[in-house]
């Protein structure tokens, strides 16, 4: 399953060629590029990189080594296209390595369902009927570690999908070991030019800002989108830093406004406690009042690291000062699950076995309503 899968963000031909990666990993290799239960797996692919099959078969031709890291590079928008892939594959020269075969996979864990949340699913929706109203609207998110902050913005997006008319989901998220500039805002940029990829040309040409030159510049995963480089509507030579930054500021501002005319728009930025301070200076002027973007823009973070982290540091007191107090927001705080629903989730993850009641009992008691723990602790 690629990363974005997991992330619940749209899948892609990118997919695929993750998938691929992977077999090729396996078959250089002999082992998957992550190890451990179903959720660790998950958690390493959204937070590192495997480790380069050179690095353990020597033998692998560099070229070769270095194509399958890139197909399974953590950003769809980041990994090689079809023709890509065939032109390095063309280029390789070396003679193929001894292939190691690989051990048989182990069955999959038993799939859990999603539990309780009834009051949090409903206000998201409560946020969801502001947007659909054609108002702006910041939800917070947060929460302990592992509470289910994701899980939850997750299983509100499920539904989301299945509206009409189809909302535009920009789904993303900062990650802890990454030092790009505008971390929050670099994945959802991902998303956004797979979208805009999808798009007629025609319909994307009238989504492009006066300044989008200026916004590739911020980001560059931009240039694939058709047109875009094409696109004669800007003078590029600004030499002052900090006007080229407004003009970018100012170019994605006018892409979302206009974007969000055609449809709804949901952005959600995970893990915000990682995100930097340039990324704050972005999200304050993305959604100042007046005219801002009719956004609903869901934000998630680790309650705990509220005053450690430069970009929350920034941007959680900006909330109550004008103009940011203008903004229609939402407070929504991630807690422990009910015994209940601990209990339920124990139990499909321990399966059928005689005894299962007993433990999931404990489990659930145990873990105090932390479903991460829930989930550790039936593995
Ligand atoms: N309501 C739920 N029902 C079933 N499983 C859940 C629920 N909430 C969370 N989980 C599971 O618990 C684990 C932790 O949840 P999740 O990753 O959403 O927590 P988080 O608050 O986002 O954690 P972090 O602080 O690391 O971002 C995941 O395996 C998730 O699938
Ligand atoms: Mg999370």
């Amino acid at each position: 399953m690629a990363p974005e899968q997991a992330a619940e963000s749209p899948l892609t031909e990118a997919s695929d060629w993750y998938s691929v990666g992977v077999m090729l990993y396996e078959s250089l290799t002999g082992a998957l590029p992550f190890s451990g239960t179903a959720f660790e797996v998950l958690r390493h692919k959204q937070l590192e990189d495997p480790v380069p099959p050179r690095t353990l078969v020597p033998d692998v031709p560099e070229d070769l080594s270095a194509l399958c890291l890139d197909l399974l590079h953590r950003r769809p928008a980041r990994r090689p296209s079809g023709a890509e892939v065939l032109r390095r594959l063309r280029s390789l020269d070396a003679a193929p390595a001894d292939v190691v075969h690989p051990p048989p996979l182990p069955p999959p864990p038993s799939a859990a369902p999603f539990v309780g949340r009834a009051e949090e699913l409903a206000r998201l929706r409560e946020a969801y009927a502001v947007l659909r109203s054609g108002r702006a609207i910041t939800v917070s998110v947060h929460g302990g570690s592992g509470m289910g902050k994701t899980a939850l913005v997750r299983r509100f997006l499920d539904e989301l999908r299945r509206e009409s008319p189809a909302p535009v989901i920009l789904s993303g998220r900062c990650y802890e070991r990454e030092s790009v500039p505008y971390k929050a805002f670099d994945s959802v940029v991902d998303a956004l030019s797979q979208y805009l990829r999808r798009l007629p040309p025609s319909v994307v040409q009238g989504l492009l800002p006066h300044d989008v030159l200026a916004l590739v510049r911020l980001f560059p995963v931009l240039r694939q989108v058709q047109g875009v480089t094409r696109a004669r509507r800007t003078v590029l030579d600004i030499p002052d830093s900090q006007e080229r930054r407004r003009r970018a500021f100012a170019a994605l501002r006018e892409l979302l406004v206009r974007l969000a005319d055609r449809a709804p728009v949901v952005i959600v930025m995970d893990d915000l406690q990682w995100g930097d301070a340039d990324s704050s200076a972005l999200l304050e002027d993305l959604m100042k009042p007046p005219d801002s973007p009719a956004l609903l823009l869901i934000g998630c973070y680790r309650t705990e690291e509220a005053t450690t982290s430069p970009l929350l540091a920034l941007l959680l007191p900006l909330r109550e000062s004008p103009p940011a107090a203008a903004l229609e927001k939402m407070d929504l705080a991630v807690g422990e699950l009910a015994l209940d629903d601990a209990r339920a989730l124990a139990s499909a993850l321990l399966g059928r076995e005689p005894g299962t009641e007993a433990r999931a009992e404990a489990i659930a008691r145990e873990s105090q309503g932390n479903p991460f723990l829930v989930d550790a602790l039936s593995r």
